[in-house]
């Protein structure tokens, strides 16, 4: 049977919002990979859900006076549109909370219970006498035994990434009313970790292609010894542990959220009408399960939950676990509690989600931290707009503007065709080396470079002089170009899925394969859809002032305004001006002043439009641009270009700067 891939995402704790960090940790990777494993036509599916149990919930609802259900209702609906809106393409996104999930999971305890790798064990637990409760885990601060940091938690200590257990931090106290705790005894019961020691140091030196901090992390918990660790807890928020003797007993969040990834295959087959699908992917040798993680839950997928899975028998064990390193924004880690932490949702009200999927990706902290800051995120998007933006701008202005707005006839490709078609291939295959190997960055960095080729070869053609001396030329470069946009399209649509789907649109092509890249696919005479703009650039200093976008205004000098002389308003009205937006901005040939932008003002085509911009702006700088246009003068023939029409820009001593409306105005609307 053939190979498939059951692809997983961490499940969120359904406690509050997602940041950048988790975006960039576990699930932005994880959709790029399972995009590309779709284009390449595996069979793949990719599940995750909340995770909506336990003492994270627990305190959250305290602190916020509402019960774990609101909180979890509330959050689960937050995180999945947020998931949504970011293009994060999962097949089922369930939630932990569901009967399915609790039934499987209490299935589990039982099976484990039943083969003696879950036992019954008396043992001392915190409690504290001011709240007359047990403190499971998050319950009880201290300081930590391992690394010493004060401000450690009674599952976890952040500094050094140990997992803990509450008896063993040093100065406990109540995380309710801060009161210092007691052991008492009390009956849990525990997972025998330590019977699959042996194992997994065989198992796990073998894993094949997996990274070096996931191994090495694991080696240091083999290192230290596998012990018992107890997987019920006092809470009355989770799964009921199934035992009559287990009253007010729940499951460890841990253990069940594990299961969840099982419970969520189950879900997606039941809502595809296929109930027993599921062991199909989760029973079957020929299953590649993959968990994308942050490396604070490495222990769990890479320890816990093979050992879990061994335990029940028959189960597909991990294939590889592409952990992350963190994103820490401006040099300082994520958090909530500084208030250090970018919100997915806030990002998502001010800009659109490719030029931060471009970013994290380019920028993702695989070997080590990576850092976000909003000048990088000024930069990328820019540089989105610069190269992959304005090439598809330049090329489908002259596909409108020369072509009629189809797809030209090429003729025989000639050198350059042929080269950067080679180039195509290249980046296809090697890309797809580096998305199979889950080394995003090198792949998202290579995407580009195949982009700026495209630039290369558009600007070695020079279309805006064949355009005038050789009909045959300029059809041959934009119909190459606008494969090549197909291919780009293709190479692409994991990283930047909603770009790729307009850049679809442009061409009129949707759907496609990656064996496409490189292979000449569109159909000679077909019409391209209208011109979208792919990337607005933001100018510098934009985080400063918390603008979104928009032109940067320069201020008029005005001496001389009152002198001038004034002419009636009907002279003013015979003047039609227009809100126009730039497609595209080419030097004109031997006049080092002049730029010939194409300019959509609303119109079915395009007009050209010649300006003495040349030495105030780059021709790249140009595209995207909304301006105001003069459109009922004379045209006017400039260095041999025809220009029809006028582009306002102000003069001054600092410089000529074209006139921005609003970024809300479209193109077309009247100005007066
Ligand atoms: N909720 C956990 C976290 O946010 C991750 C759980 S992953 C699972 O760190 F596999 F256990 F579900
Ligand atoms: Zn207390």
């Amino acid at each position: 049977m053939a190979v498939r891939y059951l692809v997983t995402s961490a499940l969120p704790y359904a406690n509050g919002p997602l940041h950048l960090g988790h975006l960039a940790g576990a699930y932005l990777p994880a959709d790029t990979y399972v995009r590309f494993l779709r284009m390449r036509g595996e069979d793949v599916i990719y599940v995750c859900g909340t995770d909506e149990h336990g003492v994270p919930i627990t305190i959250t609802a305290e602190k916020q006076g509402r019960t774990p259900r609101e909180v979890v209702d509330e959050y689960h609906e937050t995180i999945h549109r947020e998931f949504e809106a970011f293009g994060i393409s999962f097949d089922n996104f369930s939630r932990t909370s569901l009967p399915t999930h609790h039934e499987f999971a209490q299935k589990v305890f039982l099976d484990l219970l039943g083969k003696d790798l879950i036992v019954e064990r008396t043992m001392s637990q915190l409690f504290c006498p001011r709240c007359s409760r047990f403190l499971p885990d998050r319950y009880v601060n201290g300081t930590c035994p391992k690394c010493g940091a004060p401000g450690a938690r009674g599952d976890l200590c952040e500094s050094c990434g140990s997992w803990l257990e509450a008896l063993e931090l040093a100065e406990p106290t109540c995380s309710i009313c801060g009161e210092t705790p007691s052991p008492r005894d009390t009956t849990h019961w525990f997972l025998r970790l330590d019977a699959f020691s042996d194992w997994l140091r065989e198992w796990l030196p073998a894993r094949e292609g997996w990274r070096d901090n996931v191994l090495n992390y694991c080696r240091g918990w083999l290192d230290e010894g596998l012990q018992e660790r107890a997987i019920t807890r006092d809470i009355d928020w989770g799964v009921p542990v199934p035992l009559p003797e287990a009253a007010g007993k729940v499951l460890y969040v841990w253990f069940e959220a594990l299961l969840g990834y099982v419970s969520s295959t189950r879900e997606l087959f039941e809502k595809r009408g296929n109930p027993d699908e599921w062991l199909n992917w989760w029973k079957s040798p020929d299953t590649r399960l993959i968990h994308f993680i942050g490396k604070d839950n490495i222990v769990f997928h890479a320890i816990i939950e093979p050992a879990i899975l061994r335990g029940l028998g028959g189960f597909a064990l991990p294939w590889n676990i592409p952990a992350n390193e963190f994103l820490n924004i401006s040099g300082q880690k994520q958090s909530t509690s500084r208030g250090t932490a970018v919100w997915m949702g806030e990002y998502l009200k001010r800009f659109p989600p490719d030029p931060m999927r471009y970013t994290l990706s380019i920028n993702a902290p695989e070997g080590r931290d990576s850092d976000f800051t909003w000048a990088e995120f000024r930069v990328r998007n820019n540089e989105l707009a610069d190269v992959l933006g304005n090439f598809v701008n330049r090329t489908m202005s002259f596909a409108f503007r020369e072509f009629g707005g189809t797809v030209p006839e090429s003729g025989a490709p000639g050198e350059r065709e042929t080269a950067l078609t080679e180039a195509a291939l290249a980046a296809g295959r090697s890309i797809g080396d580096l998305l199979g190997s889950f080394r995003f960055k090198a792949a998202c960095a290579e995407a580009m470079a195949l982009a700026r080729e495209g630039n290369r070869y558009f600007d070695s053609s020079e279309p805006w002089r064949t355009a005038r001396t050789s009909r045959d030329d300029c059809a041959r470069t934009i119909r190459f170009s606008l494969e090549f946009i197909g291919w780009l399209r293709l190479v692409f649509s994991p990283f930047l899925p909603f770009s790729c789907e307009k850049m679809g649109r442009m061409l009129g092509v949707s759907g496609g394969s990656w064996d496409g890249i490189g292979k000449v696919s569109l159909v000679t005479g077909s019409r391209l859809g209208a011109p979208e703009i792919l990337f607005e650039k933001l100018p510098e200093g934009f985080e400063e002032d918390g603008h979104a976008n928009g032109p940067v205004e320069s201020a008029p000098a005005a001496s001389e305004i009152l002198a001038a002389a004034r002419i009636p308003f009907d002279d003013f009205k015979r003047l039609d001006l227009r809100v126009g937006r730039i497609l595209s901005a080419e030097p004109v040939p031997k006049a080092d002043k002049l730029l010939a932008m194409s300019v959509d003002v609303g119109e079915p085509s395009p007009r050209t439009i010649v300006a003495g911009l040349r030495q105030w702006y780059k021709p790249e700088e140009m595209a995207g641009r909304l301006v105001v246009v003069v459109t009922n003068l004379e045209p006017a023939r400039i260095r041999g270009v025809e220009s029809d029409g006028m582009v306002l820009a102000s003069d001054g001593e600092s410089g000529v700067f074209v006139i921005g409306p609003d970024p809300s105005a479209r193109p077309g609307d009247k100005v007066r």
